[in-house]
């Protein structure tokens, strides 16, 4: 059953929230935000294996839009602050 409750959501997140003051911050933050979603949709996929094939091609669409909503975010990076890319996170 899903848990919505705003009082526990920030504790259940895979991402931190991070108060930012400016465009570049707030874009960066994103990104890790986004590169934290793709590892941990990596790692539901790979926990599911071939047992439940439905939700696995659910997951992987979803994978795909978190992939290209970082795409996104990067390509907003090089043009707000060019600097070198951030390292993708691992698990
Ligand atoms: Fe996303």
């Amino acid at each position: 059953m899903p848990n919505f409750d705003p009082h526990g959501l920030a504790e259940r997140s895979h991402a931190e929230y991070v108060e930012c003051n400016t465009l570049d911050e707030m874009i960066r933050e994103n990104l890790v935000a986004e590169r934290v979603a793709i590892e941990s949709y990596k790692e539901m996929i790979s926990y599911l294996g071939h047992d439940d094939p439905t939700t696995k091609r659910l997951l992987e669409s979803i994978l795909a839009k978190e992939e290209e909503h970082a795409e996104d975010l990067s390509s907003m990076l090089r043009v707000v602050a060019p600097r070198p890319p951030l390292k993708a996170v691992s698990a």
